[in-house]
């Protein structure tokens, strides 16, 4: 059961306007909500809110936009330079994204952020209203529209959170925390990625919201907000499709060409401290210290897409990043070897799906993460069912990806021991977690995940018409 008319909010649309010489552009958008829900867009009667990823400084600039995103059902909600530098860099991705990753110190808790927050989410309800039907499905997604539900008057509304949701005790650090969940309980439903956020939130409810009640969370949804919890996916066959084109494979012998007689480490993550790259490259130093029998013999190839770049702790990180790779290198290379690959660009599906392909081994070492998409999206990938997922136990994926190999990220030594098992592993262990992996990610894709939560809210307003009958 689907509903008839769906509008989807987010801070990013799945596409990011560009500047050309002669006007506008459009390129893919980065990061897991682009990718996972730009799967499941293309569905008829769907249109897309969100920022378009530039900021323009005038009417005719706005219009120019506006006409490139129409044909796309997607509605550009505009900021200027001083709003985005408040509730992006500032509230979004200096208080709540390094708070709820459990990074307390890269918070800068500024008054400023806050108004610039409660300022571009109210302007979000603006456009939201204006456009909005009061009969259609309204799905406000992630961290940075959490006061949204506050400055919107609909029936139908739902949430859906990509990120983790910490432990009360960390969320409470927020200053503001009972006016965000007092706004997201104006949602009929709420969900989240894994069963662990969903009680932190019901626990942060109970502790900080000024309406919270116990049977809030009571499956009745007609005695309040339905909250759940279901892991978001990928379209998993358009994955392993793209793999097989010619060009893809043409492009995946490349890569064994130019890494012969290598193996293949890889990691694909937005350049964010939460991804654990420095802690990824500490473990990989460490491997070449401890077992030199692979110099010469193996590469980690990263490939990072520049991310939040104003946002000081970023650009901090991104210093320490450069630094350690070329230690590394410094280090290790020899005349026909560098054994770190590091490569700062956003690639298309295509190049992705061919890296995938080639990599004899995934890394995943995210310190926390919501889900993490990339362990899934090298799952799909693997037609002939060999390669090995080293997966963070720290990311929302491992619940579900329990065949990968499981590595503590701030454990150094047991990533490199993770690591050498993971390249001596044999071929019949491989086909056999590989397979498992499989099973999974091919048995609940984005497509069944947005069953779920549409059977979900058909089942919940059921009830709630069935409560009003009697
Ligand atoms: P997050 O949502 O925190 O960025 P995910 O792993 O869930 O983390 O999603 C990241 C998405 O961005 C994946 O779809 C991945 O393929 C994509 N991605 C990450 N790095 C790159 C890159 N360098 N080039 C292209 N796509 C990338
Ligand atoms: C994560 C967040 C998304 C965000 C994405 C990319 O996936 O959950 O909300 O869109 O990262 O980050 P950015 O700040 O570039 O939108």
């Amino acid at each position: 059961m689907k509903p008839e008319n769906i509008y989807i909010v987010s801070n990013r649309l799945p596409v990011t306007v560009m500047r050309t010489e002669n006007g506008f552009t459009v390129t893919q958008s980065n990061g897991g909500l682009a990718t996972a829900l730009g799967s499941v867009f293309h569905q008829q009667n769907s249109y897309w809110i969100g920022w378009p990823g530039i900021i323009v400084d005038n009417e005719k600039e706005e219009q120019l936009v506006k006409e490139l995103l129409e044909p796309l059902r997607c509605i550009p909600v505009f900021l200027s330079q001083e709003e985005f530098d408040g509730y992006y860099n500032g509230f979004s991705n200096a208080i709540l994204w390094p708070l709820f990753h459990y990074h307390p110190g890269h918070c800068i808790f500024d008054d400023e952020y806050w108004l610039a927050y409660r300022n571009v989410n109210s302007k979000f309800g603006s456009v939201v209203s204006a456009h909005v039907p009061q009969d259609a499905f309204l799905w406000i997604h992630d961290y940075q529209l959490m006061l949204l539900p506050f400055y919107i008057n609909h029936s139908n509304l739902s949430y859906f959170h990509h990120i983790h949701f910490p432990s009360q005790e960390v969320f409470g650090i927020i200053p503001w925390r009972s006016d965000l969940l007092d706004a997201l309980l104006k949602c009929r439903h709420i969900v989240f990625q894994t069963e662990k956020d969903r009680v932190n939130f019901k626990d942060a409810c109970l502790k900080y919201a000024s309406k919270a009640h116990p049977d809030l969370f009571n499956t009745h949804s007609s005695l309040g907000t339905k909250v759940s919890a279901h892991p978001i996916s990928i379209d998993a066959f358009d994955f392993s499709q793209t793999v097989q084109k010619n060009a893809v494979q043409t492009m995946t012998r490349e890569i064994h060409d130019v890494f012969a007689n290598q193996r293949i480490i890889l990691s694909v993550d937005r350049l964010d401290y939460s991804k654990g790259i420095l802690e990824r490259l500490e473990a990989f130093r460490l491997l070449l210290k401890d077992f030199p029998q692979y110099h010469e013999k193996l590469v980690l190839l990263m490939l990072v897409v520049p991310s939040r770049s104003d946002v000081p702790s970023y650009e901090e990180h991104k210093r320490k990043v450069d630094e350690l790779v070329g230690n590394i290198n410094s280090e290790y290379a020899s005349l026909g070897w560098r054994p770190v690959h590091y490569y700062y660009q956003q690639v298309n599906r295509d190049t992705l799906c061919a890296y995938y392909a080639a990599a004899d081994v995934c890394l995943v070492t995210s310190l926390r993460d919501g889900l993490n998409l990339v362990s899934k999206e090298y799952v799909a990938c693997r037609t002939k069912n060999n390669g090995v997922l080293i997966l963070s136990e720290m990311a929302g994926a491992a619940e579900e990806l329990t065949y990968a190999l499981k590595i503590h990220p701030y454990d150094i030594k047991q990533m490199v021991v993770a690591i050498a098992y993971a390249l001596e592993m044999e071929k019949s262990e491989e086909n056999v977690r590989m397979t498992a992996l499989k099973k999974k990610v091919f048995g609940y894709t984005v497509f069944d995940w947005l069953d779920t939560i549409f059977q979900e809210v058909f089942c919940m307003y059921e009830e709630l018409k069935y409560s009003f009958e009697q």
